[in-house]
């Protein structure tokens, strides 16, 4: 099943970038086997989208990027883009009416008071699915796109990171209670170890279309299809500014590094990067098909 999985150069550089042609098979949406022509489903995974540099540099390229790619389907995380902790409501729906489909988070999520309630309401936006049992919202949501089945299922990684259930177990489980149905899934495991990602890629290969890192805010170039089908990245990367440390001002980072005394550090301000990655998936069996790192920079 991988005689054509491939793994596609990416892509960088400035606004020009959003100019290159697609081949005219994936403008299609299709590929060619010797015996069945499969409908593509194209997913556009964006990473850890930070404060307002990052929100407005996605909101002005989103609908390019789309239509470049031919997305059919839009994810991001967004556990950091109100001002670098959380999300509020208004940020959200402003998302969701712009072009993102569903939103996966991670060890911030819930730094804003506000989304304890307005997340039991929003499916589309998820908290890691291995907090504890009672705790608000969902960690996997189901929905449909043309006419396929899709699940999305947000983790969060243990590895240096705050106390959470065993990723791996809830992945599981999660993907266990699927239908046969649900083709296309995609997995957002946000932790910092590179280990723990890509332990969680090889522990679903073939039983999801995706397993995307986030949480380092710094893009890996180890984009690949696994042995059994599922596109791989480490890290999508950091939407958001790169004038600072991982999206926060420097000063206060470096403060922290250097000092006993620090305050919560304010999102950074300079010059923006879309990171993100699209990824291809064969609608009949929910394979990956290809994987294309996305990262661009921004001129407001
Ligand atoms: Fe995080």
């Amino acid at each position: 099943m991988n005689g054509y999985a491939g793994i596609l150069p990416a892509r960088s550089g400035g606004r020009h970038d959003a100019c290159v042609p697609a081949h005219p098979l994936r403008l299609l949406s299709i590929y060619y086997s010797p015996f069945t022509i499969h409908e593509l489903m194209k997913v556009l995974m964006i990473g850890d989208v930070v404060g307002k540099p990052g929100r407005t540099a996605l909101l002005d390229r989103l609908q390019d990027l789309k239509e470049q790619h031919a997305i059919d389907f839009a994810v991001m995380n967004a556990e950091n883009v109100a001002g670098g902790f959380s999300i509020t409501p208004a940020i959200a729906e402003h998302l969701f009416s712009s072009g993102i489909d569903v939103m996966t988070s991670g060890n911030h999520i819930f730094d804003k008071h506000e989304v304890v309630e307005y997340i039991k309401k929003q499916p589309r936006l998820l908290r890691p699915a291995n907090y504890p049992p009672h705790t608000p919202g969902n960690g996997m949501w189901t929905g449909e796109v043309k006419g396929v089945r899709i699940a999305v299922i947000s983790l969060l990684g243990r590895v240096f990171m705050q106390p959470a259930d065993d990723p791996f177990r809830i992945a599981n489980e999660l993907i266990t209670s699927l239908s046969n149905e649900v083709k296309i899934r995609l997995v957002d495991i946000h932790a910092e170890a590179t280990s723990e990602k890509i332990a969680m890629g090889w522990f679903l290969d073939g039983r999801v279309s995706a397993v995307l890192g986030t949480h380092t805010h710094v893009q890996t170039a180890d984009e690949r299809i696994l042995h059994q089908g599922t596109a791989y990245l480490t890290d999508l990367g950091m939407t958001g500014s790169y004038g600072g440390v991982i999206g926060m001002k420097k000063g206060d980072i470096i403060n922290r590094f250097t000092s006993p005394i620090h305050r919560k550090p304010d999102h950074s301000k300079s010059e923006a990067r879309i990171c993100g990655a699209v990824i291809e998936v064969d609608e009949a069996t929910g394979h990956a098909r290809a994987i294309e790192r996305i990262n661009l920079s921004h001129e407001p």
